[in-house]
Protein backbone atom coordinates (compact mmCIF):
# COMPACT_ATOMS: atom_id res chain seq x y z
CA UNK A 1 0.00 0.00 0.00
CA UNK A 2 0.92 3.54 -0.44
CA UNK A 3 0.46 6.31 2.79
CA UNK A 4 0.07 9.14 -0.05
CA UNK A 5 -2.67 7.08 -1.46
CA UNK A 6 -4.24 6.62 2.15
CA UNK A 7 -3.75 10.42 3.37
CA UNK A 8 -5.21 11.02 -0.45
CA UNK A 9 -8.15 9.17 0.07
CA UNK A 10 -9.05 10.56 3.68
CA UNK A 11 -8.02 13.29 2.68
CA UNK A 12 -11.08 13.54 -0.15
CA UNK A 13 -13.82 12.21 2.71
CA UNK A 14 -13.69 8.68 1.34
CA UNK A 15 -14.22 6.05 4.18
CA UNK A 16 -11.10 3.57 4.63
CA UNK A 17 -10.80 -0.41 5.04
CA UNK A 18 -9.70 -2.23 8.14
CA UNK A 19 -6.90 -3.62 6.40
CA UNK A 20 -5.35 0.20 5.06
CA UNK A 21 -5.76 1.90 8.55
CA UNK A 22 -3.92 -1.40 10.18
CA UNK A 23 -1.26 -0.81 7.52
CA UNK A 24 -1.13 2.98 7.96
CA UNK A 25 -0.58 2.54 12.08
CA UNK A 26 1.69 -0.41 11.94
CA UNK A 27 3.79 1.29 8.86
CA UNK A 28 4.32 4.28 11.55
CA UNK A 29 5.37 2.09 14.28
CA UNK A 30 8.01 0.27 12.20
CA UNK A 31 9.18 3.69 10.66
CA UNK A 32 8.56 3.21 7.19
CA UNK A 33 5.83 6.15 7.23
CA UNK A 34 7.01 9.07 9.00
CA UNK A 35 5.82 11.46 10.91
CA UNK A 36 5.09 14.07 8.80
CA UNK A 37 3.09 11.18 6.79
CA UNK A 38 1.12 10.50 10.02
CA UNK A 39 0.74 14.21 10.90
CA UNK A 40 -1.19 14.65 7.31
CA UNK A 41 -3.15 11.70 8.03
CA UNK A 42 -4.31 13.23 11.74
CA UNK A 43 -5.10 16.59 9.77
CA UNK A 44 -7.30 14.83 7.52
CA UNK A 45 -9.06 12.86 10.12
CA UNK A 46 -9.90 15.61 12.07
CA UNK A 47 -11.31 17.30 8.73
CA UNK A 48 -12.85 14.63 7.58
CA UNK A 49 -13.47 12.23 10.58
CA UNK A 50 -14.19 8.89 11.02
CA UNK A 51 -17.46 6.31 10.65
CA UNK A 52 -18.13 4.37 13.67
CA UNK A 53 -16.36 1.14 11.26
CA UNK A 54 -13.01 3.02 10.86
CA UNK A 55 -13.48 3.92 14.67
CA UNK A 56 -13.89 0.68 15.89
CA UNK A 57 -10.89 -0.79 13.39
CA UNK A 58 -8.52 1.87 14.58
CA UNK A 59 -9.24 1.16 18.10
CA UNK A 60 -8.54 -2.67 17.52
CA UNK A 61 -5.51 -1.86 15.62
CA UNK A 62 -4.07 0.28 18.59
CA UNK A 63 -4.90 -2.67 20.87
CA UNK A 64 -3.27 -5.20 18.69
CA UNK A 65 -0.06 -3.33 18.27
CA UNK A 66 0.48 -4.22 22.15
CA UNK A 67 -0.87 -6.88 24.92
CA UNK A 68 -4.05 -7.33 26.28
CA UNK A 69 -4.19 -7.78 30.59
CA UNK A 70 -6.61 -10.44 31.67
CA UNK A 71 -7.78 -10.36 35.48
CA UNK A 72 -9.58 -13.45 36.73
CA UNK A 73 -12.91 -13.04 35.99
CA UNK A 74 -14.04 -12.67 39.94
CA UNK A 75 -11.71 -9.78 40.18
CA UNK A 76 -13.85 -6.47 39.73
CA UNK A 77 -11.80 -4.86 37.54
CA UNK A 78 -12.98 -0.62 36.84
CA UNK A 79 -11.51 2.90 35.87
CA UNK A 80 -12.01 5.72 35.23
CA UNK A 81 -10.69 8.59 31.80
CA UNK A 82 -11.14 12.09 31.35
CA UNK A 83 -11.05 13.38 27.78
CA UNK A 84 -8.65 16.29 29.00
CA UNK A 85 -8.98 19.25 31.09
CA UNK A 86 -7.23 21.89 32.85
CA UNK A 87 -6.62 21.52 36.37
CA UNK A 88 -8.09 18.26 36.23
CA UNK A 89 -6.09 16.28 38.78
CA UNK A 90 -9.44 13.82 39.77
CA UNK A 91 -7.56 10.79 38.86
CA UNK A 92 -5.03 11.04 41.41
CA UNK A 93 -7.95 11.01 44.06
CA UNK A 94 -10.20 8.28 42.46
CA UNK A 95 -7.77 5.98 41.63
CA UNK A 96 -7.05 5.50 45.41
CA UNK A 97 -10.31 6.04 46.81
CA UNK A 98 -12.05 3.20 44.55
CA UNK A 99 -9.38 0.86 45.21
CA UNK A 100 -9.94 1.78 49.13
CA UNK A 101 -13.64 0.79 48.37
CA UNK A 102 -12.79 -2.62 47.14
CA UNK A 103 -12.46 -2.14 43.38
CA UNK A 104 -9.54 -2.80 41.21
CA UNK A 105 -7.84 0.07 39.12
CA UNK A 106 -5.63 -0.53 36.31
CA UNK A 107 -4.88 2.85 35.10
CA UNK A 108 -3.39 3.63 31.88
CA UNK A 109 -3.48 6.98 31.23
CA UNK A 110 -1.80 9.75 29.12
CA UNK A 111 0.95 12.91 28.68
CA UNK A 112 -0.64 16.06 28.78
CA UNK A 113 -2.61 16.15 25.41
CA UNK A 114 -2.69 20.28 23.62
CA UNK A 115 -3.45 22.41 26.45
CA UNK A 116 -4.36 20.06 28.87
CA UNK A 117 -2.80 18.63 31.82
CA UNK A 118 -1.94 14.46 31.50
CA UNK A 119 -2.15 11.87 34.75
CA UNK A 120 1.59 10.55 33.66
CA UNK A 121 3.02 13.46 33.86
CA UNK A 122 1.60 14.72 37.22
CA UNK A 123 2.59 11.32 38.48
CA UNK A 124 6.43 11.67 36.52
CA UNK A 125 6.79 14.73 39.13
CA UNK A 126 7.34 12.27 42.00
CA UNK A 127 10.67 11.75 42.79
CA UNK A 128 11.20 7.88 41.33
CA UNK A 129 8.14 7.53 40.67
CA UNK A 130 7.51 4.93 37.83
CA UNK A 131 5.23 4.28 34.91
CA UNK A 132 6.94 2.07 32.71
CA UNK A 133 5.77 -0.80 34.19
CA UNK A 134 5.84 -4.89 32.48
CA UNK A 135 2.16 -5.96 31.99
CA UNK A 136 3.40 -8.70 34.49
CA UNK A 137 3.77 -6.32 36.76
CA UNK A 138 0.76 -4.11 36.57
CA UNK A 139 -1.86 -7.18 36.99
CA UNK A 140 0.62 -7.90 40.28
CA UNK A 141 0.76 -4.59 41.44
CA UNK A 142 -3.24 -4.24 40.68
CA UNK A 143 -4.37 -7.68 42.14
CA UNK A 144 -1.96 -6.75 45.57
CA UNK A 145 -2.91 -2.61 46.08
CA UNK A 146 -5.84 -2.39 44.18
CA UNK A 147 -4.46 0.00 41.87
CA UNK A 148 -1.21 0.40 39.74
CA UNK A 149 -1.08 4.10 37.69
CA UNK A 150 0.64 3.57 34.66
CA UNK A 151 1.47 4.82 31.44
CA UNK A 152 1.41 3.11 27.30
CA UNK A 153 4.39 0.95 26.41
CA UNK A 154 5.80 -1.07 23.87
CA UNK A 155 3.88 -3.98 25.33
CA UNK A 156 0.76 -2.04 26.12
CA UNK A 157 -0.49 0.01 23.53
CA UNK A 158 2.29 1.25 21.89
CA UNK A 159 0.25 3.04 18.69
CA UNK A 160 -1.03 5.15 20.95
CA UNK A 161 1.57 6.10 22.69
CA UNK A 162 3.18 7.12 19.36
CA UNK A 163 0.56 8.69 17.80
CA UNK A 164 -0.61 10.48 21.21
CA UNK A 165 2.76 12.31 20.80
CA UNK A 166 2.36 13.35 17.71
CA UNK A 167 -1.28 14.50 18.20
CA UNK A 168 -0.42 16.73 21.19
CA UNK A 169 1.87 18.72 19.04
CA UNK A 170 0.13 18.81 15.57
CA UNK A 171 -3.26 20.47 16.97
CA UNK A 172 -4.74 17.20 15.66
CA UNK A 173 -6.44 16.74 19.12
CA UNK A 174 -9.78 17.65 18.83
CA UNK A 175 -11.53 14.37 16.66
CA UNK A 176 -14.52 12.28 18.11
CA UNK A 177 -12.89 9.41 16.45
CA UNK A 178 -8.81 9.74 17.29
CA UNK A 179 -9.96 10.35 20.90
CA UNK A 180 -12.52 7.05 20.85
CA UNK A 181 -9.56 4.73 19.82
CA UNK A 182 -6.79 6.62 21.83
CA UNK A 183 -9.15 6.17 25.11
CA UNK A 184 -10.61 3.14 24.38
CA UNK A 185 -7.49 1.13 23.41
CA UNK A 186 -5.89 2.01 26.56
CA UNK A 187 -9.32 1.56 28.48
CA UNK A 188 -9.88 -2.24 27.03
CA UNK A 189 -6.23 -3.40 26.67
CA UNK A 190 -5.95 -2.53 30.38
CA UNK A 191 -8.52 -5.02 31.46
CA UNK A 192 -11.30 -2.64 33.50
CA UNK A 193 -14.48 -4.45 32.80
CA UNK A 194 -16.27 -1.16 33.55
CA UNK A 195 -15.26 2.26 32.76
CA UNK A 196 -16.61 5.71 33.68
CA UNK A 197 -15.69 8.77 31.30
CA UNK A 198 -15.48 12.21 32.61
CA UNK A 199 -16.32 14.13 29.03
CA UNK A 200 -15.32 17.52 28.94
CA UNK A 201 -17.32 20.08 27.99
CA UNK A 202 -16.62 23.73 27.48
CA UNK A 203 -13.94 26.47 26.98
CA UNK A 204 -11.39 24.20 28.55
CA UNK A 205 -12.37 20.97 26.59
CA UNK A 206 -11.49 19.55 23.28
CA UNK A 207 -15.60 19.11 23.01
CA UNK A 208 -16.64 22.80 22.89
CA UNK A 209 -20.62 21.86 23.22
CA UNK A 210 -22.79 19.49 24.11
CA UNK A 211 -23.71 18.29 20.95
CA UNK A 212 -20.24 17.40 19.70
CA UNK A 213 -19.87 15.60 23.45
CA UNK A 214 -22.41 13.56 23.16
CA UNK A 215 -21.65 12.60 19.59
CA UNK A 216 -18.44 11.54 20.86
CA UNK A 217 -20.20 9.74 23.96
CA UNK A 218 -21.73 8.23 21.23
CA UNK A 219 -18.51 6.57 19.78
CA UNK A 220 -16.97 5.99 23.24
CA UNK A 221 -20.06 3.96 24.53
CA UNK A 222 -20.68 2.33 21.46
CA UNK A 223 -16.82 1.17 21.29
CA UNK A 224 -16.48 0.00 24.59
CA UNK A 225 -20.12 -2.08 24.20
CA UNK A 226 -18.31 -3.51 20.71
CA UNK A 227 -15.41 -5.40 23.27
CA UNK A 228 -17.37 -6.42 25.92
CA UNK A 229 -16.56 -2.78 28.25
CA UNK A 230 -20.15 -1.29 30.19
CA UNK A 231 -19.16 2.43 29.70
CA UNK A 232 -20.97 5.31 31.58
CA UNK A 233 -20.17 8.90 30.24
CA UNK A 234 -20.66 11.54 32.61
CA UNK A 235 -20.87 15.48 30.96
CA UNK A 236 -18.49 17.39 33.05
CA UNK A 237 -18.38 21.60 32.52
CA UNK A 238 -15.09 22.45 32.19
CA UNK A 239 -15.39 26.36 31.25
CA UNK A 240 -12.56 27.48 34.01
CA UNK A 241 -10.37 25.24 35.74
CA UNK A 242 -10.81 22.27 38.19
CA UNK A 243 -10.02 23.06 41.68
CA UNK A 244 -7.06 25.83 42.18
CA UNK A 245 -3.66 24.19 41.50
CA UNK A 246 -2.73 23.79 37.93
CA UNK A 247 0.78 22.13 36.70
CA UNK A 248 2.24 18.80 37.39
CA UNK A 249 3.36 19.04 40.88
CA UNK A 250 0.72 21.44 42.01
CA UNK A 251 -2.12 19.08 40.93
CA UNK A 252 -0.48 16.26 43.07
CA UNK A 253 -0.28 18.56 46.23
CA UNK A 254 -3.73 19.32 45.79
CA UNK A 255 -4.63 16.08 44.99
CA UNK A 256 -3.16 14.97 48.42
CA UNK A 257 -4.57 17.54 50.01
CA UNK A 258 -8.02 16.07 49.02
CA UNK A 259 -7.07 12.58 50.22
CA UNK A 260 -6.00 14.48 54.04
CA UNK A 261 -9.85 15.85 54.17
CA UNK A 262 -9.30 19.26 52.66
CA UNK A 263 -12.11 19.33 49.79
CA UNK A 264 -12.58 22.39 47.37
CA UNK A 265 -16.58 22.03 46.31
CA UNK A 266 -15.78 21.53 42.43
CA UNK A 267 -12.96 18.40 42.82
CA UNK A 268 -15.03 17.25 45.41
CA UNK A 269 -18.44 16.94 43.36
CA UNK A 270 -16.24 15.38 40.61
CA UNK A 271 -14.24 13.44 42.30
CA UNK A 272 -17.22 11.98 43.89
CA UNK A 273 -19.55 11.36 40.93
CA UNK A 274 -17.32 9.48 38.89
CA UNK A 275 -16.64 7.40 41.29
CA UNK A 276 -19.86 6.63 42.52
CA UNK A 277 -20.84 5.76 38.68
CA UNK A 278 -17.77 3.49 39.11
CA UNK A 279 -19.29 1.65 42.54
CA UNK A 280 -22.73 1.50 41.01
CA UNK A 281 -21.73 0.00 37.63
CA UNK A 282 -19.36 -2.46 39.52
CA UNK A 283 -23.07 -3.14 41.55
CA UNK A 284 -20.17 -2.29 44.60
CA UNK A 285 -23.26 -0.21 45.94
CA UNK A 286 -26.87 -0.67 45.59
CA UNK A 287 -27.65 3.00 45.41
CA UNK A 288 -25.73 6.68 45.29
CA UNK A 289 -26.14 7.16 48.53
CA UNK A 290 -24.19 3.96 49.57
CA UNK A 291 -21.96 4.88 47.14
CA UNK A 292 -21.17 8.55 48.76
CA UNK A 293 -20.61 7.16 52.15
CA UNK A 294 -18.07 5.18 50.80
CA UNK A 295 -16.38 7.07 49.41
CA UNK A 296 -16.29 9.85 52.37
CA UNK A 297 -15.49 7.06 54.90
CA UNK A 298 -12.55 5.98 52.17
CA UNK A 299 -10.80 9.43 52.61
CA UNK A 300 -12.40 10.34 56.60
CA UNK A 301 -10.18 7.08 57.74
CA UNK A 302 -6.82 7.81 55.92
CA UNK A 303 -7.50 4.38 53.58
CA UNK A 304 -7.50 6.42 50.29
CA UNK A 305 -4.32 8.20 51.43
CA UNK A 306 -2.64 4.74 52.21
CA UNK A 307 -3.78 3.91 48.89
CA UNK A 308 -2.12 6.49 47.30
CA UNK A 309 1.08 6.25 49.53
CA UNK A 310 1.29 2.19 49.40
CA UNK A 311 1.11 2.78 45.42
CA UNK A 312 3.71 5.49 45.08
CA UNK A 313 6.12 2.66 47.48
CA UNK A 314 5.12 -0.29 44.84
CA UNK A 315 6.28 1.88 42.04
CA UNK A 316 9.34 2.65 43.23
CA UNK A 317 8.62 6.42 44.24
CA UNK A 318 9.55 8.11 47.15
CA UNK A 319 6.44 8.06 49.75
CA UNK A 320 7.62 11.06 51.59
CA UNK A 321 6.32 13.23 49.05
CA UNK A 322 2.89 12.62 50.83
CA UNK A 323 3.82 14.77 54.06
CA UNK A 324 6.56 16.73 52.83
CA UNK A 325 5.39 18.54 49.76
CA UNK A 326 9.51 20.58 49.37
CA UNK A 327 10.23 16.91 48.00
CA UNK A 328 8.36 17.28 44.75
CA UNK A 329 10.63 19.06 42.10
CA UNK A 330 9.67 23.06 42.94
CA UNK A 331 10.11 26.20 40.31
CA UNK A 332 12.64 28.91 40.40
CA UNK A 333 10.23 31.56 41.01
CA UNK A 334 6.97 32.09 42.97
CA UNK A 335 5.25 35.35 41.25
CA UNK A 336 2.18 36.75 42.74
CA UNK A 337 -0.73 37.41 40.51
CA UNK A 338 -2.95 40.96 40.96
CA UNK A 339 -5.96 41.60 39.71
CA UNK A 340 -6.39 44.70 37.30
CA UNK A 341 -9.59 45.34 37.69
CA UNK A 342 -13.14 44.89 39.87
CA UNK A 343 -15.60 42.59 38.59
CA UNK A 344 -17.48 39.76 39.15
CA UNK A 345 -15.83 36.61 37.50
CA UNK A 346 -18.19 35.90 34.15
CA UNK A 347 -16.33 33.69 32.30
CA UNK A 348 -12.52 32.22 32.25
CA UNK A 349 -10.81 31.05 28.96
CA UNK A 350 -9.30 27.58 30.50
CA UNK A 351 -7.75 26.70 27.19
CA UNK A 352 -5.65 30.00 27.29
CA UNK A 353 -4.94 29.34 30.52
CA UNK A 354 -3.34 26.12 30.16
CA UNK A 355 -1.40 27.01 26.96
CA UNK A 356 -0.30 30.20 29.04
CA UNK A 357 1.18 27.16 31.39
CA UNK A 358 2.66 25.33 28.38
CA UNK A 359 4.60 28.72 27.79
CA UNK A 360 6.08 27.77 31.22
CA UNK A 361 6.95 24.21 30.30
CA UNK A 362 4.51 22.40 32.61
CA UNK A 363 3.31 20.89 28.99
CA UNK A 364 4.65 20.56 25.69
CA UNK A 365 5.23 21.78 22.39
CA UNK A 366 7.35 19.90 20.66
CA UNK A 367 7.55 15.79 21.39
CA UNK A 368 11.12 16.22 22.62
CA UNK A 369 10.21 19.07 25.13
CA UNK A 370 11.59 18.59 28.75
CA UNK A 371 8.35 19.22 31.39
CA UNK A 372 9.30 21.73 34.40
CA UNK A 373 7.45 19.60 37.05
CA UNK A 374 7.10 22.81 39.39
CA UNK A 375 5.92 25.20 37.21
CA UNK A 376 2.33 25.83 37.21
CA UNK A 377 -0.37 27.96 38.91
CA UNK A 378 -1.89 28.16 42.02
CA UNK A 379 -5.71 30.61 40.70
CA UNK A 380 -8.13 31.16 43.35
CA UNK A 381 -10.99 32.95 41.34
CA UNK A 382 -13.84 30.99 39.98
CA UNK A 383 -16.80 32.01 38.23
CA UNK A 384 -19.27 34.59 39.97
CA UNK A 385 -16.16 35.21 42.50
CA UNK A 386 -15.74 39.15 43.28
CA UNK A 387 -12.25 40.39 42.76
CA UNK A 388 -11.19 43.56 43.30
CA UNK A 389 -8.28 45.51 41.31
CA UNK A 390 -5.03 44.74 42.92
CA UNK A 391 -6.43 41.77 44.99
CA UNK A 392 -4.01 38.74 45.27
CA UNK A 393 -5.67 36.31 42.92
CA UNK A 394 -3.40 33.53 42.34
CA UNK A 395 0.53 32.47 42.14
CA UNK A 396 2.60 31.60 39.52
CA UNK A 397 5.40 29.24 39.48
CA UNK A 398 7.95 29.03 37.14
CA UNK A 399 11.82 28.49 36.60
CA UNK A 400 12.03 31.36 33.73
CA UNK A 401 10.62 35.08 34.80
CA UNK A 402 10.12 36.61 31.64
CA UNK A 403 8.41 33.51 29.90
CA UNK A 404 6.79 33.74 33.70
CA UNK A 405 5.47 37.44 32.96
CA UNK A 406 4.07 37.04 30.16
CA UNK A 407 2.11 33.78 31.15
CA UNK A 408 0.80 35.84 34.02
CA UNK A 409 -0.64 38.49 31.61
CA UNK A 410 -2.39 35.93 29.50
CA UNK A 411 -4.01 34.40 32.68
CA UNK A 412 -5.07 37.75 33.19
CA UNK A 413 -6.62 38.48 29.86
CA UNK A 414 -8.69 34.86 30.28
CA UNK A 415 -11.16 36.03 33.27
CA UNK A 416 -13.87 38.42 31.95
CA UNK A 417 -15.17 40.43 34.43
CA UNK A 418 -19.14 41.73 34.91
CA UNK A 419 -20.06 44.49 36.84
CA UNK A 420 -22.61 42.91 38.18
CA UNK A 421 -23.19 39.51 40.33
CA UNK A 422 -22.69 36.15 38.18
CA UNK A 423 -24.46 32.74 39.02
CA UNK A 424 -21.83 29.71 38.71
CA UNK A 425 -23.08 26.95 36.20
CA UNK A 426 -23.38 23.64 37.10
CA UNK A 427 -20.69 21.26 36.76
CA UNK A 428 -22.51 17.78 36.08
CA UNK A 429 -24.39 18.54 32.54
CA UNK A 430 -25.71 14.93 32.53
CA UNK A 431 -25.19 11.02 32.47
CA UNK A 432 -25.15 8.38 28.73
CA UNK A 433 -25.13 5.12 28.86
CA UNK A 434 -25.76 2.41 26.08
CA UNK A 435 -29.52 2.88 26.44
CA UNK A 436 -29.10 6.16 25.22
CA UNK A 437 -27.91 5.62 21.85
CA UNK A 438 -30.03 2.09 21.15
CA UNK A 439 -32.54 2.28 18.55
N1 LIG B 1 -7.27 11.24 26.58
C1 LIG B 1 -6.69 10.29 25.82
O1 LIG B 1 -6.17 9.31 26.33
N2 LIG B 1 -6.68 10.45 24.49
C2 LIG B 1 -7.24 11.51 23.88
O2 LIG B 1 -7.20 11.57 22.68
C3 LIG B 1 -7.85 12.50 24.68
C4 LIG B 1 -7.86 12.35 26.03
Amino acid sequence: MNPVEIILKKRNGEILSAAEISWLVNSYLKGSVTDYQMSAWLMAVYFQGLVSEEIQALTECYINSGKRIDFPAEIVTADKHSTGGVGDKISLMLAPIAAACGLYVPMISGRGLGHTGGTLDKLDSIPGFQTQLSLQRIKELTLQHGLSMVGQSEELVPADKKIYALRDVTATVESPGLITASIMSKKIAEGAKHLVIDLKVGSGAFMPTINRAKELAEALIKTGNAFGQKVTVVLTNMNAPLGTHIGNALEVIEALEYLKGNYLPDTQEITETLTSEMLLSARLAANKEQALNMIRDAVSTGKALHKFEEMIIAQGGEPEVCFDYGKFPAAKYKLPIFAQEDGYVQSIDSRSIGYALVGIKAGRMQVSDEIDYGAGAVLYPKVGTLINKNDEIGTLYTSDREAGEQAIRRILASYKLSPDPVTAEELILGKLTLQDFSA
